[in-house]
């Protein structure tokens, strides 16, 4: 099978760890080539909807779950898990993710429990999940009381970003893709926006890559892959963002919610005197270009994102922020709520 364009790969540097992300047009087809040689047998975990079949070379399994944050739940560990021993799937065997974000978690924790850890290769068949959530080993399910509440490091084994699975893609999840992409116009992939598509997903997973190398269980450096995440995560938590509809009709994607979060970020930053305003104009030039808004929806109230935001995990002291400076991205504490919520009440659509 000839590849359409040239692929790119990416190298994730974690010691014995260490993988590749390979990035292109019908890169799938490497699938056969991409797996442990200890493999003899593997699960396929994907979705109905997700119709691009993948051919591992080996007896197989396939498994869908799901849709949406529901289907990331212990319930569904549990049924893959089994279905994995029923199929006879052992330790030197391999799971393989065939879809977004939802499948890439789900299927890595559950590869990262079964017999204590078997392998596990993402094809990513999102623009979110290509150029974040399966990359980086970062795996988890959700409970009632919270997303991502359980879960575990486990870095897949390598990684397949077959960017030509995007054209089936819903336009609302390419833009929630776009959202997280343009994070990384700001932490270091200058012109981001003007690249070639396949080129832009490279770099993202080449920066991403980078990131998680020097800080695999995000201890530090890699917390700046948040950015624009805390009001998107507040307006998540306050039932703004998310899935279906959300409170006072407000119904934005967890992309749509984060290119908010960048400008909201911009904007603070600016208050703050750590940036100027051509550096705001810059996040609404990236935002706008992947067509998404950059103001908050009529119906959000602040009050409510302050709260949430209280609640978010990195608030040890005070409200946490990303933002930008002089020296680049990186994590500042110790906000004020008063200058919080007043860039908030700015950033409403007239
Ligand atoms: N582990 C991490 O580091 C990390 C990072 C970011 C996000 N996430 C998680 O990712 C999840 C969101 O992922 P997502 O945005 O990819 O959404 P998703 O996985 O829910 O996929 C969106 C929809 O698109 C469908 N789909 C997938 N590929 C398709 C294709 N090629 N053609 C047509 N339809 C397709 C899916 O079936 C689903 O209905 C969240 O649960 C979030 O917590 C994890
Ligand atoms: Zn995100």
């Amino acid at each position: 099978m000839s590849l359409q364009t040239a692929e790119r790969r990416v190298r994730v540097e974690l010691g014995e760890r260490s993988y590749d992300v390979v990035i292109g047009d019908g890169v799938r087809h490497l699938l056969s080539t991409s797996l442990p040689d200890s493999a003899r047998r593997c699960v396929i975990v994907t979705q109905h909807g997700i119709d691009w079949a993948v051919d591992p070379g080996l007896p197989s399994e396939t498994f869908y779950i799901g849709d949406g944050e529901k289907a990331k739940s212990l319930q569904t560990i549990e049924e893959l898990c089994r279905g994995f021993a029923q199929f006879g799937l052992t330790r030197a065997d391999v799971v393989i993710a065939v879809g977004g974000g939802v499948v890439t978690d789900t299927a890595g924790f559950a590869a990262s429990c079964y017999h204590r850890g078997v392998a596990v290769v993402n094809v990513a068949t999102t623009l979110l999940g290509q150029v974040d959530a399966a990359i980086g080993g970062k795996t988890a399910v959700n409970l009632p009381e919270g997303k991502n509440l359980v879960g575990a490091f486990w870095q897949p084994y390598a990684v397949l970003c077959d960017t030509e699975t995007l054209a089936t893609l819903p336009e609302r999840e390419v833009r929630s893709g776009s959202g997280e992409m343009a994070k990384y116009a700001f932490l270091g992939v200058d012109g981001l926006e003007t690249l070639p598509p396949v080129e832009q997903v490279a770099r993202c997973c080449a920066l991403k890559a980078e990131v998680v190398s020097g800080d695999e269980r995000e201890g530090g450096r890699r917390l700046i892959l948040n950015y624009g995440h805390t009001l998107a995560h507040a307006l998540e938590a306050a039932g703004f963002a998310g899935e279906g509809p959300g409170k006072a009709g407000v119904d934005l994607r967890h992309g749509e919610a984060v290119a908010i979060g960048i400008v909201y970020a911009a904007r603070l930053a600016e208050r703050l005197g750590r940036i100027d305003a051509a550096r705001v104009a810059r996040h609404l030039e990236v935002v706008h270009a992947y067509g998404l808004d950059d103001r908050l929806p009529l119906g959000v109230v602040t009050e409510d994102l302050l709260v949430a935001m209280g609640r978010d995990k990195k608030a040890t002291a005070g409200l946490t922020f990303v933002l930008d400076g002089p020296d680049g991205v990186e994590v500042v504490r110790d906000l004020s709520p008063a200058l919080i919520a007043d860039v908030i009440e700015e950033m409403r659509s007239e």
